[in-house]
């Protein structure tokens, strides 16, 4: 279980290191498994890796058609409004490469009652699984300057799920119904790439970097960790150091 922490300056050259990191670990996964299941993540920080991922040498070196396409969250809005964490995929990356339409897998929020998605996720991602014989290969999150990740927030009784993958959510910003895979899952994926930029998010990602005061294990953030490989892909304003 490594833990990597990589700094690197704001801007181009954080967007550049990690649509590397994550084109590396996709053509590494789809290299042994033949296949690869990611889980993306919705918010701001990610849509400019999602845009770099789309362009060259991405767009031609990552197997596309064989990777399978989960979401570690979801804000219960229709695909085509602007919260949608399907819909700014798609228009980011999804739509741009060619992807196997079959193997995008989108968490159900419209014609279906919460209940329902679900569980209907919650099946469909253990089919999945059960077929490919091996979970979650790359898991994409981000954190919230509150310490949250994926839709997992300080004080979600999601948190305690240990037998559930998914879970539905309140959060105290912006939309507020969630849905959102739990720890079982995620903490079961082969490697974990966090993006996080930003200075409103320096405080909480070095109290949880450092573990330097007790409150620091309890953030959701804290409490994912890659079976392989967690990295950290954090710009300087995040980290606190000015870049050289
Ligand atoms: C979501 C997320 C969430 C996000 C963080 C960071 O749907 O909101 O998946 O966990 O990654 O809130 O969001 P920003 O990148 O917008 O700061």
């Amino acid at each position: 279980m490594a833990v990597v922490v990589e700094v690197y300056p704001e801007g181009a050259a954080w967007v550049e290191a990690a649509a590397n990191e994550i084109g590396r670990t996709l053509e590494q996964a789809v290299s042994q498994r033949g296949s690869a299941l990611v889980a993306l993540s919705g918010g701001r920080t990610p849509v400019a890796v999602y845009k770099r991922l789309s362009q060259s040498p991405w767009s031609e070196t990552i197997p596309w058609p064989r990777i399978e396409w989960i979401w570690a969250d979801e804000r219960w809005v229709g695909a085509d409004q602007p919260d949608s964490n399907f819909g700014g995929a798609l228009e980011a990356l999804l739509s741009k490469v060619p992807v196997d339409k079959k193997r995008i897998h989108r968490i159900p929020t419209e014609g279906i009652s919460l209940e329902r998605s679900i569980l209907e996720y919650e099946a469909k991602l253990r089919e999945l699984v059960a077929r490919r014989g091996s979970g979650i290969d790359l898991a994409i999150l981000g954190m919230g300057s509150d310490g949250h990740t994926a839709s997992l927030f300080p004080g979600s009784a999601a948190l305690m799920e240990t037998d559930r993958w998914v879970a539905a959510t309140t959060s105290p910003t912006g939309i507020a119904q969630r849905i959102t895979l739990t720890l079982p899952l995620l903490n079961a994926a082969g490697n974990v790439v966090f993006l996080v930029t930003g200075s409103e998010k320096h405080q909480v990602m070095d109290e949880v970097l450092h573990q330097c005061c007790a409150r620091a294990e309890e953030f959701p953030v804290a409490q994912v960790q890659a079976t392989g490989r967690t990295v950290w892909c954090i710009d300087s304003a995040a980290a606190g150091v000015t870049a050289k």
